[in-house]
C-alpha cells in the first residue's frame, strides 16, 4: 500500500477519484489524497467535512483475491491502523465497533468502504478515510461540534500531517500483508485490542431491522465475519450492520 500515491490539491472527492483510476485498471495498493475535498462523501450519503490542509483525505485502492463478503472487513484495518499511528504519536485512541475511531466520546476519523464485485470475484476496494488531524473545536460546522473532534485537540498542539500519513499507511500495508498472507485474524485481535464496545452493555439498532429492531445486550466479541456478538436476555444475538451506541453502567 502507498507504493503509488496520486497527491490532488483538491478533488471532489478521493472515493470518487479512486474509484475512477480503478475503472482504468489502478493497481492494487494505490493511494489517492487531497489537500480538500469539495464533495467528501460519508456514510448513509451523507456529506464529509473536509477542509483544506487541516486533515488527512485519503482512499486506498485494493485488489485482494478474497471473496466478497470478506470484503467489508477492510475496512477494520484502517481503523486498526490509524488506531496505531496515534499511539505511535502519543495518543490514545478506541474503537467503537464496527469502525469509529473516538476519543472523549467524539468521533476522530471516518471511514468508507466501497466495492466493485461480481459474483465470487473482486474487481476492487476501496477504503476511503478522513482523519481529522488539525481542526480546531470552533472551526467544526456547529452540527458537528458535540460529535467530531479531531487529533491536535487531543495532543493539544498541531499534528506533522505527513508523517502522521505516512505512519498510518504504513501500519495499513503491514495489516494488509498480514490479510493476505494469513485471513484476518491479526487485524481482528488488534481491533479487540482498541475496542471500546467489548464487554460494555450496548443498544444496538440493527441495520437490517429497518431501525425497527433495536436492544440491548453485553457486547462479548466479534466473530471471524467481524460481527458483533451480544448476549441478551434472550440468548446471544450477532450484528452484521447496525448503530451502536455505549450505555453508562
Ligand atoms: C463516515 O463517517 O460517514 C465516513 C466518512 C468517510 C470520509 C472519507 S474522506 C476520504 C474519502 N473520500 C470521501 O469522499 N469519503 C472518504
Amino acid at each position: 500500500i502507498g507504493t503509488e500515491i496520486r497527491f490532488y490539491p483538491t478533488i471532489d472527492s478521493t472515493n470518487l477519484e479512486a474509484k475512477r483510476l480503478a475503472q482504468q485498471g489502478a493497481p492494487d495498493g494505490l493511494v489517492v489524497v487531497a489537500e480538500e475535498q469539495g464533495k467528501g462523501r460519508g456514510r448513509l450519503e451523507r456529506s464529509f467535512f473536509s477542509p483544506a490542509g487541516k486533515g488527512i483525505w485519503f482512499s486506498v485502492i485494493l485488489r485482494p483475491d478474497f471473496l466478497p463478503q470478506d470484503a467489508p472487513k477492510c475496512t477494520l484495518l484502517s481503523a486498526v491502523a490509524v488506531a496505531k499511528a496515534a499511539e505511535d504519536f502519543g495518543m490514545k485512541v478506541g474503537i467503537k465497533w464496527p469502525n469509529d475511531v473516538l476519543a472523549g466520546g467524539k468521533k476522530l476519523v471516518g471511514i468508507l468502504t466501497e466495492m466493485s464485485a461480481e459474483m465470487e470475484r473482486i474487481h476492487y476496494v476501496i477504503i476511503g478515510t478522513g482523519i481529522n488531524v488539525n481542526i480546531k473545536a470552533e472551526e467544526f460546522p456547529e452540527e458537528l461540534r458535540d460529535k467530531a473532534a479531531s487529533f491536535s485537540e487531543i495532543k493539544g498542539e498541531k499534528i506533522p500531517r505527513a508523517a502522521f500519513f505516512r505512519a498510518v499507511l504504513e501500519h495499513m500495508d503491514a495489516l494488509y500483508d498480514a490479510i493476505l498472507r494469513e485471513g484476518f485474524a491479526e487485524v481482528f485481535s488488534e481491533w479487540r485490542r482498541y475496542s471500546i464496545t467489548l464487554g460494555q452493555t450496548v443498544r444496538i439498532i440493527d441495520a437490517r431491522g429497518g431501525g425497527q429492531g433495536a436492544f440491548v445486550g453485553k457486547a462479548v466479541d466479534i466473530d471471524e465475519d467481524g460481527a458483533l456478538l451480544v448476549d441478551t436476555a434472550a440468548g446471544r444475538r450477532r450484528v452484521l450492520a447496525g448503530d451502536v451506541s455505549i450505555r453508562p453502567q
